[in-house]
């Protein structure tokens, strides 16, 4: 058996019923972890709970946008749990692709609701929980390659990616005093229902973008490397970093791809 790297460990996981927190949530339990996994996808979440077991993960209905169900959440794990020591806070929406020229600012109000506003939320009343209890904890943060730069995602997406690597930065500032840990991950495009609907892709056509737009051959982006990543961070390995960003993108966003490389034909190298 390999080796449990939560075991003991309570985590919170928000966008637990799909995609990037669905895998998260399977990875924290495999690893010991008692997981709570937080969404609106009601029938969703309470299928993925009971596929992994009840004894491991419980779903919980939570929107993010609403302080109040939020809270609630934080308090649910804790009279289930006792403890909180992993806020995962994953859930996010892309909103729709637009022009700048024909924004709608309801949509990208939502955008910055769900994306920041309920990140803060998620902070907030799990921050709370952890300094109250003395608990070192790790929070982490899912954002995007559209953190750091533009042309990846709507606008509304780019601004609160971006405004999310800030909140992180800020919270770390202050929550070091009580030992807690405050990162975020950005992954480059990976095959979930939001890159499908949100540009209107099959799976395999989002794994192909990536995969041609990565400088990174060979591998094909999952939503189990991002789990992987926070497993790092929630872990007792990553116990020194914190207000770090780190970037799941094989390469994409620090590489100039107009720069002339051609890569040389492995055939020619004579081996010594
Ligand atoms: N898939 C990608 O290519 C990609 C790339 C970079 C970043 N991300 C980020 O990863 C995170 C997870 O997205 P995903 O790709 O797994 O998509 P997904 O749609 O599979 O999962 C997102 C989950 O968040 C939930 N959610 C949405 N609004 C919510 C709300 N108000 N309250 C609670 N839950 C809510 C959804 O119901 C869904 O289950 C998001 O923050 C997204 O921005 C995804």
């Amino acid at each position: 058996m390999p080796k449990q790297r939560l075991e003991g460990k309570v985590a919170l996981i928000t966008g637990g019923a799909s995609g990037i927190g669905e895998e998260t949530v399977r990875l924290f339990a495999e690893h010991g972890a008692l997981v709570v996994a937080a969404d609106i996808q009601d029938e969703q979440g309470h299928q993925v709970a009971a596929s992994i077991g009840s004894d491991k993960v419980t779903y919980h209905h939570c929107d993010v946008r609403d302080e109040n169900q939020v809270k609630e959440t934080v308090k649910f794990t804790l009279e289930k749990h006792g403890r909180i020591d992993i806020l995962f806070s994953n859930a996010g929406i892309l909103g729709p692709l637009s022009c700048i020229l024909d924004i709608d600012l309801n949509e990208f109000d939502n955008t910055m609701a769900t994306n920041v506003r309920g990140v803060a939320a998620t902070i907030k009343h799990s921050a709370r929980a952890m300094v109250a209890r003395r608990i070192p904890g790790s929070i982490i943060c899912t954002t995007s390659v559209a953190a750091t730069i533009g042309g990846t995602g709507p606008h509304g997406y780019t601004a609160s990616k971006h405004a999310l690597v800030g909140l992180v930065k800020s919270a770390c500032s202050e929550l070091g005093a009580y030992g807690i840990r405050v990162n975020s991950i950005s992954p480059f495009g990976v095959a979930t229902p939001l890159s499908c609907k949100g540009f209107n892709f099959v799976p395999q056509q989002v794994e192909d973008f990536s995969c041609s737009q990565a400088n990174l051959k060979g591998v094909v982006l999952k939503a189990r490397h991002i789990a992987e990543a926070a497993l790092f961070l929630a872990s007792d390995e990553s116990s020194y970093i914190s207000g770090h960003n780190l970037v799941v993108d094989g390469g994409f966003s620090v590489v100039n791809r107009s720069y002339p490389f051609t890569p040389v034909d492995p055939n020619s190298l004579v081996a010594d």
